[in-house]
């Protein structure tokens, strides 16, 4: 992070500029949480974005964070952010904090509050020069120190890995406020996750959830994916025992940053309350998974050699919509399994603002079908026609889209997902 290195000289000179000039006393710098994300695109990449899962909280999402604390934040709180980036969450609780008419005073009680760790140096860096012009430009607090000096009355402000704290050193913290990274990475805590890579929102709030004191508050920016996904299951169940805590839903993260996200908050320690998702109340008797067999088809179409036997070949390109195909233009080997028809194949990729979230169409035939695996298959029970044109016009009605526009917001549907889509047939 390197690249935002030129960006905190600018910080340090303007800041200079302003003491030297003892001319009235605000820094050439916008103050806005929103701005910092516009710097940061000016020199990274969205690819290096994403890899290293720097996507700043703006005011808003930061305020709306902070608003769900349970405790009020006061000089006395300590609030940690353990992935702080260049400080939106820090400086959106330092605006619950007094400040005084000296900068020095105001960074006195400052610092003692604020925590923050994050792995990059210029980050830090960035997120204590910003704590500082936002005493002076928001707080009116009087330059009276030189930088340095400034700089060093927030100590505990570190780089840090954030997995690597335990509870001894977070025994005083009260708050806890986190926007951590979406990216992909190895699991720590056994036994919440099978085997591959997992989102590090969700290692690093597990790890936070097991060593914070009990009743200390927390306040989480997560993906979609965690609240609604399948392969989550068990990390959801762990956070029942650790937080009793509620969601929110916030649909997408920015203009800018095409991810849905949700909050988590409550107050850390065991309860016997489980957490409202938001997706327990939309759980129906009757159900898909009563009538229909659902799986994801099993061609991997870069991975599986071409060998086997000659099979009809589906993927989501080659099955139009809405329509019942029984000629396939595509053919291929493949030695996996291939699925009777008839059934029903809907599209994996699915996102909130699609016409239809299940996008469907029926497969007939006399022979077993290669399916591809964006496609989830659904068998009837009773291997009729008959019930696949039923199924269709329930995956296409308002109530599929509404049920599936609340039950998962991220781009893929799972086999959960549609396993539990209310199915109440309409009349032929
Ligand atoms: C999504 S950004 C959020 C930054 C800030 N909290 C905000 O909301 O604006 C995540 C930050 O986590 C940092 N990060 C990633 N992995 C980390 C780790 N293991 N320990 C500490 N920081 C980490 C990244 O450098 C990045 O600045």
């Amino acid at each position: 992070m390197i690249e935002l290195a030129e960006h905190n000289q600018n910080l340090r000179i303007a800041y200079k500029s302003t003491r030297k000039s003892n001319s009235k006393n605000v820094v050439d710098y916008n103050t806005s949480l929103d701005e910092i994300d516009n710097t940061l695109r000016k020199v990274l990449s969205i690819e290096d974005m994403r890899k290293s899962g720097t996507f700043f909280t703006g005011d808003e999402l930061a305020q709306t964070l902070v608003g769900l604390f349970k405790r009020k934040i006061n000089k006395n709180s300590r609030i940690l952010d353990p992935t702080c980036g260049a400080g939106n969450l820090l400086i959106a609780c330092s605006r619950k904090l007094p400040a005084y008419k000296s900068l020095t005073k105001t960074l006195m009680i400052w610092g003692k509050v604020l925590h923050g760790y994050d792995l990059y140096p210029t980050f830090i860096d960035a997120c204590k020069l910003r704590i500082i012009l936002e005493a002076i430009n928001n707080r009116g607090c009087q330059i009276d120190c030189n930088i340095n000096k400034a700089l060093k009355l927030l100590p505990n402000i570190i780089v840090r890995d954030a997995l690597e704290t335990d509870r001894e050193e977070l025994i005083q913290i009260t708050h806890t406020i986190l926007n951590p990274p979406f990216t992909l990475q190895k699991p720590t805590l056994k036994g919440l996750w099978k085997t591959g890579k997992v989102n590090a929102s969700a290692v690093i709030l597990a790890h936070y959830l097991k060593i914070l004191p009990q009743g200390s508050d927390l306040s989480s920016i997560l993906p979609e994916v965690l609240r609604s996904g399948t392969r989550y299951h068990k990390w959801r169940a762990f956070c029942h025992s650790t937080i009793s805590g509620h969601t929110k839903v916030i649909g997408r993260f920015n203009s800018k940053t095409d991810v849905d996200v949700f909050i988590l908050f409550g107050k850390t320690g065991g309860t016997s309350k489980t957490i409202d998702w938001g997706t327990s109340s939309l759980h129906h008797e009757d159900v898909i998974s009563t009538n229909f067999e659902v799986s994801v088809g099993r061609l991997v179409a870069y991975r599986d050699p071409e060998i086997g036997v000659d099979r009809p070949f589906i993927h989501s390109k080659n099955v139009p919509l809405w329509s019942i195909i029984k000629e396939f233009p595509e053919r291929r080997l493949f030695s996996g399994t291939a699925i009777d028809p008839p059934f029903v194949v809907i599209r994996r990729n699915s996102r909130p603002d699609d016409r239809y979230r299940a996008a469907a169409s029926i497969i007939r035939g006399n022979e077993p079908v290669a399916v591809e695996n964006h496609l989830i298959i659904i068998k009837p029970h009773s291997k009729t026609l008959k019930d696949c044109k039923k199924l269709l016009k329930v995956l296409k009605s308002k109530s599929t889209n509404e049920y599936l526009n609340k039950r998962i917001r991220c781009r893929h549907l799972t086999v959960e997902a549609v396993k539990q889509i209310p199915y109440f047939p309409l009349k032929e």
